[in-house]
């Protein structure tokens, strides 16, 4: 399995910021895209058509949604759904991130709902999970994990075909923007408590599902993070609006 690069540009950049940073990236990995390696970008709605068609020819960079509703369509003022997004040539969507989870107050059963409809629609899924600080510090990791990734995924039967992928990003709250980024130790007994649940949950399919971890990754631990066991790739948040930053991370 490629290591997944993974960028979420969350609520940054207009059309032309999103047109310069994609074809500065471009040039900066200049044909030395590691073949082992794979990039995907996470713009908002508003330019994902732009770096969908910067993109186009790359085979090694893809596009991804922030979020999306779980309809073909319909009467959901201010949603975007997955044949829309499909639409524009966008592969990937986020379900679960941790600002969806608290700032719009996203649940257990939409996120179940977003996953199922989004894989069965065609998406390839990245599944966000992490445990807040103040679970972290009762002991509740384990918990916390294993209980997000149950409720997430349990509408989710097969993700052993090309066309039904899941992928899971580890994101510890206390990480995210906040400079802070998990130890190894840390990272490491995460993502074995995450494979450990996965196999449960779907016996060998779970060795096709890639695991993500995000948190203040930056070029200058970018490196460590990627040796660690079960680390298949990142999701960057911050030092991915810049390409000059993001393209350090991809050959970290
Ligand atoms: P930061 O890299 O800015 O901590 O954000 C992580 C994140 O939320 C990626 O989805």
């Amino acid at each position: 399995m490629k290591k997944l690069m993974a960028a979420n540009w969350k609520m940054y950049k207009t059309q032309r910021e999103a047109k310069e940073t994609i074809r500065e990236l471009i040039s900066l990995i200049n044909d030395n895209m590691p073949s082992e390696r794979e990039i995907l970008i996470f713009p908002p709605f508003t330019s994902l058509d732009v770096v969908c068609n910067e993109i186009k020819e790359i085979e090694y960079i893809h596009a991804g949604a922030q979020n999306f509703y779980p309809a073909i369509e319909g009467a959901y003022t201010g949603e975007i759904s997955p044949k829309m997004l499909l639409d524009v040539g966008c592969e990937y969507a986020l379900v679960g991130h941790s600002e969806r989870r608290h700032i719009f107050l996203e649940q257990d059963d939409l996120l179940a709902k977003k996953a199922h409809f989004g894989i069965d629609s065609g998406l390839k899924i990245i599944f966000c999970v992490g445990e807040k600080l103040e679970e972290r510090k009762a002991g509740k990791v384990e918990d916390v994990l294993k209980e997000q990734l149950k409720q997430g995924l349990k509408k989710i039967k097969d993700v052993s075909s090309p066309e039904k992928v899941l992928n899971i990003a580890y994101e510890p709250v206390w990480a995210i923007g906040t400079g802070e980024v998990a130890g190894e130790k840390e990272i490491s007994e995460a993502h074995a408590i995450i494979r450990k649940e996965l196999r449960s949950m779907f016996g060998t399919q779970a060795n096709n599902i890639r695991i993500l971890y995000g948190g203040s990754v930056k070029p200058e631990n970018a490196d460590s993070i990627i040796s660690i066991d079960n680390v298949d790739g990142v999701l960057v948040g911050g030092a991915s609006l810049s390409a000059k930053s993001f393209s350090k991370i991809i050959f970290a």
